[in-house]
């Protein structure tokens, strides 16, 4: 069995606000990335897997990110749900010296 693995520059990390999140669409996919408070960032699946509500939309308080539809929360380094029945699927990401969001595309599934 073979892996493919895909880096995909989504965008610069200016233009996603700290403390707020973004969607795009990614080759077969659609991600949304976060950038935090403290100026990490993560890469999750855009839709809430409870009701397809907009991920990125949500609210972001450190690592945590509540869903704006019905508040479940995730933990956004690990994508495990805190409070829900379901993770996210979510993908590395880093910032390259120019400032862009720099995406790995794999298959880290949570459920
Ligand atoms: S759609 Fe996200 S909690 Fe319901």
């Amino acid at each position: 069995m073979t892996e493919t693995m895909a880096e995909v520059r989504i965008c610069s990390l200016s233009a996603i606000p700290p403390g707020e999140g973004r969607s795009f669409s990614a080759p077969g996919e659609d991600i949304a990335v976060f950038h935090t408070r403290g100026g990490r960032v993560f890469a999750t699946q855009a839709a809430c897997p409870h009701k397809r509500g907009p991920l990125a939309d949500g609210l972001v308080g450190g690592t945590m990110l509540i869903c704006p539809l019905h508040a479940w929360k995730f933990d956004l380094s690990t994508g495990e749900a805190v409070m829900g029945e379901c993770g996210l699927r979510t993908y590395p990401v880093r910032v390259d010296e120019e400032g862009q969001v720099i995406l790995t595309l794999d298959t880290h599934t949570a459920c």
